[in-house]
């Protein structure tokens, strides 16, 4: 019998990666507060009696906990929704996973690091600067202090989520370019390692397994 991995905020960049690496192999159950795909059905894991309803009742081996707000500018702006969204749903998730007793898996991000290094790992103590970063730090935090079974995966800059769902970088240069403008719009004072979604979510699923 496959196992079941149920997903929640599974409707963006990288939840779609993830939809197309596992689901020849597991039982999914994908959800999002945006149903843009007919494999996802609705959560909105901020509600803790939702989210602890609908994963009790597809009774899941393994928990992955994927979405967030992504946009680091809205989260300056709507900080209260930034940390409901991004902190107190990973404490959701946290205390769901250990109800029942299985794996959590966190993504977080590169985004937690001060950038004044050139290169980062696991070693090195996080010092996120704006709310977006801290937002997903202090969820880190929270599973690390209290899941009993966890894995926390950063991600670099993300990439390859198309036209679709990718709106980070890539896509904001295409739609640049595809309005016709001659002159482009683009950060030019940041250095980011691009992560791939497809091979990000493949190395989830062998780290997973191991
Ligand atoms: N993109 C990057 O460069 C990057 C880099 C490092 C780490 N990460 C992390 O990787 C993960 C996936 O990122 P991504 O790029 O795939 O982001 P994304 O494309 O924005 O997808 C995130 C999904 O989560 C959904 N969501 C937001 N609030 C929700 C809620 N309350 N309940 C249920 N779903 C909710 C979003 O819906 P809406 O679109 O309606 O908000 C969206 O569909 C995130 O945890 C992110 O922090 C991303």
């Amino acid at each position: 019998m496959r196992k079941k991995l149920y997903i929640a905020g599974c409707g963006g960049m990288l939840g779609l990666a993830v939809y197309n690496v596992f689901k020849k192999f597991y039982e999914l159950k994908c959800t999002d507060i945006d149903i843009n795909e007919d494999w996802l059905t609705f959560l909105d894991f901020r509600n803790y009696n939702d989210y602890l309803k609908d994963v009790v009742s597809f009774g899941p081996d393994y928990l992955l906990h994927l979405g967030a707000i992504t946009d680091l500018e809205y989260c300056e702006m709507n900080q209260d929704e930034a940390y409901q969204t991004n902190t107190v749903s990973v404490e959701n998730a946290t205390n769901i996973a250990n109800k029942l007793r299985i794996p959590l898996l966190y993504i977080s991000t590169a985004g937690i690091f001060d950038g004044l290094k050139e290169e980062y790992d696991d070693w090195d103590k996080p010092k996120p600067f704006g709310h977006y970063a801290k937002s997903k730090y202090l969820g880190e935090k929270f599973v690390e202090k209290n899941a009993n079974k966890y894995l926390i995966c950063r991600a670099g800059w993300m990439m390859g989520g198309g036209l679709k769902k990718d709106k980070k970088f890539v896509n904001k240069i295409i739609k640049q370019i595809a309005e016709g403008k001659k002159i482009l719009n683009v950060v030019n004072d940041k250095f980011g390692t691009p992560t791939y979604t497809l091979d990000f979510a493949k190395n989830m699923k062998l780290i997973l397994e191991k």
